[in-house]
């Protein structure tokens, strides 16, 4: 039995206890609004477009994933097997968070999914360049619902070690549960030399329980600044 929130008569969010398949078919809602997301934001957005629908391998970074419930939406959508361009193309997907267990269960789920090369790293992500056994640069790297507001130098630390591990052309996409933490999570990365290509609100992101906090809320296209 997993806890959860739902919708009181009265349109309130209640506390429930929702049996696996419930939550699941929430989980399965969130991915379907943050693919359609993600496929808004690339058309302000030439080169990730072209990464998308383009014939060349793919490299994704998924930094602070937890137990990663967006790994295979993500894979399939920057592989190209949503788009129908991901036929013959490598998709390697990386992805890395400090807790243990769960960066087990993203192991036991999608280390052996057919949709990518998919690796999952326990570590600190104030550490990056230390993990030798990551690729030198990503073409994209991923943070969902970053958590700036719970440690502003450690997440200062992290935006700063993920644009250090960007291609040149690469692309940094974060989304945020909170409109001022977004905000503020641009700052910072800027702050750190990126440049903001793009920023969307999600008018169709799931209510939590929190006032003003939703599931990927707002997401934002970073690139590295020329600086
Ligand atoms: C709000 S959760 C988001 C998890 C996941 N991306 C999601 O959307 O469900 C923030 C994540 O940041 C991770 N995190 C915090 N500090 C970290 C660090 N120094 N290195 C790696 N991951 C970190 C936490 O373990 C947690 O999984």
């Amino acid at each position: 039995m997993l806890f959860g929130f739902a919708k009181g008569n009265d349109g309130s969010l209640v506390c429930a206890y929702m049996d696996h398949s419930t939550h699941q078919r929430y989980i399965e809602g969130d991915m379907r609004r943050l693919e359609e997301m993600l496929a808004q934001v690339a058309q302000s957005d030439a080169e990730l477009q072209r990464k998308i629908v383009g014939g060349e391998d793919v490299q994704l970074l998924d930094l602070a994933c937890g137990a990663c419930d967006e790994a295979k939406t993500l894979a399939r959508f920057f592989g190209g097997k949503e788009s129908g361009a991901g036929d013959g193309r490598n998709m390697r997907f990386v992805g890395f968070d400090v807790r243990d267990r769960e960066i087990a269960d993203a192991s036991a789920r999608f280390e052996n999914d057919p949709d990518a090369d998919f690796e999952f790293i326990r570590g600190d992500a104030t550490k990056l360049r230390d993990y030798r056994e990551l690729p030198g640069a990503f073409d994209v790297i991923f943070m969902r619902h970053q958590n700036l507001w719970n440690g502003k130098r450690t997440w200062e630390e992290i935006y700063r070690n993920a644009l250090e591990k960007l291609l040149p052309n690469g692309r940094l996409i974060i989304t945020s549960y909170f409109d001022r933490e977004h905000t503020q999570a641009i700052d910072a990365i800027k702050n750190q030399g990126g440049e903001l290509l793009v920023t969307k609100a999600n008018e169709i992101s799931r209510e939590l329980p929190t006032p003003g906090k939703s599931i990927d809320r707002h997401v934002a296209v970073l690139k590295r600044g020329e600086g």
